[in-house]
């Protein structure tokens, strides 16, 4: 985080498409005063009905729904992104459950300051189509014993950004798609703040490709 940034804090932008319990995590944190010099300042969904707008409303944030379908085409539609972003003064991303590709330009113009939470240990049982309960049916179906939740930086390549904290979960052998990601999501809820308040304290360091955490 450079000076200007470290004055104001963080400014979120929370991006989901589904029910939003991480971000209702994230909020709670920040009016329970554990996260200070953080704010969430808009929430935006590509998905008119999701949950997390729904939430975003009841606690007084702003809450967009924005979608290429209601642009004539792609430039007018990540040029109204960045617009809202900027009208916001937003100067970090956190994405929570949304089932879109960001494109470049955004990620260009937030470098470093895009986080995911991704319900596995990536490297393993990420990419394209491993989202949601696909994951968690990857998982058992590998036999693997271990699952857990990760945050990572987003860049271009599809879950495979810098990873800034990761946790495990144990699989059982009687485990179901349903008590496995049940399971995760609950630590989720807890390593998705612990990330932003790394960032929020200027904890979080780039070397290369890699995160690198001043303790
Ligand atoms: C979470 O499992 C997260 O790991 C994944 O999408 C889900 C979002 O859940 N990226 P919620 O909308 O935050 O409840």
């Amino acid at each position: 985080m450079n000076d200007e940034q470290a004055g104001t804090g963080l400014r979120i932008a929370v991006f989901g498409s589904g029910r939003g319990s991480n971000f209702n995590a994230i909020e709670n944190e920040i009016r329970n005063g554990h996260l200070p010099h953080v704010r969430i300042v808009v929430v935006i969904s590509n998905n008119s009905e999701a949950g997390i707008l729904d939430l975003a409303r009841k606690d007084n944030i702003p809450a967009m729904h924005l979608s290429s379908r209601q642009f004539p085409d792609e430039d007018a539609y990540v040029q109204s992104l960045l617009g809202a972003l900027q009208e916001k003064e937003v100067n970090f991303i956190v994405l929570a459950g949304y089932m879109k590709r960001l494109h470049p330009r955004i990620i260009g113009a937030f470098r470093n300051r895009i986080i995911n939470i991704h319900p596995a240990l990536l490297p393993k049982f990420g990419g394209p189509g491993m989202y949601g309960e696909h994951v968690h049916r990857a998982v058992l179906a590998s036999g693997d014993r271990e699952s857990g939740a990760t945050v990572h930086v987003v860049d271009e390549e599809y879950d495979r950004g810098p990873i800034v904290l990761q946790r495990v979960v144990p699989v059982f052998p009687s485990d179901t798609v349903e008590l496995l990601s049940a399971r995760v999501l609950k630590i989720e809820h807890e390593l998705y703040p612990e990330a932003i308040r790394l960032f929020a304290e200027g904890k979080v360091l780039f070397n290369d490709r890699d995160v690198v955490l001043r303790h």
